[in-house]
């Protein structure tokens, strides 16, 4: 984003306490992403686009992302299910939304807790199995598409000229 001539700053929203997170009044336009779980957004991005409404109700720039399973299977439900659901829920304005594959880390070195990846394996092992996806189950498997992810950014700093 900096090669676009615009200076960003990344907000992680679950490690920055409510009261720090920064105004969308200081900036030109607002990415907001999650990563679903069971169906739902990360409770701090969902309550930043609550308690911004009134700002990206049209007045601010907003782009919307999520990275999640459905989008490696079926792209259009995702944007549908994780992003027009939530744009409709708080009558948001975005400029720009996408869904993008998920990360599975089921190394010994992920983030993601024993929970998680059982919670994950179980209820997603038949659905891999049905899309003919190759999951290493003790890997890391990254569906992120870097490219189109970096193609997003690029696009979404060439509106707030
Ligand atoms: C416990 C759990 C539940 C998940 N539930 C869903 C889901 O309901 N729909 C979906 O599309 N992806 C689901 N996923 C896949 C995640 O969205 C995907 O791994 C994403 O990359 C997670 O991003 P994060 O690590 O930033 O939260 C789930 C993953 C986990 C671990």
């Amino acid at each position: 984003m900096a090669k676009e001539g615009i200076e960003p700053e990344y907000v992680n929203l679950r490690k920055t306490r409510e009261g720090k997170w920064p105004s969308p009044n200081d900036f030109d336009g607002v990415l907001v992403g999650s990563g679903i779980k069971i169906a739902k957004w990360t409770k701090e991005a969902e309550s930043f686009l609550k308690m911004n409404k009134d700002c990206f109700q049209g007045k601010k720039p907003l782009g919307l992302f999520v990275s999640c399973g459905t989008a490696v299977q079926d792209k259009e439900q995702a944007r549908k299910d994780y992003l027009e659901a939530i744009i409709e829920t708080f009558g948001l304005t975005a400029a720009m939304y996408e869904a993008f594959g998920p990360l599975y880390d089921l190394s010994g070195s992920s983030k993601m807790g024993f929970l998680d990846k059982r919670m994950l394996k179980m209820a997603s092992e038949k659905s891999w199995e049905e899309a003919g996806l190759q999951i290493d189950k003790n890997g890391r498997n990254d569906f992120r598409e870097w490219e189109q992810i970096e193609e997003f950014g690029k696009q979404f700093a060439s509106i707030l000229e």
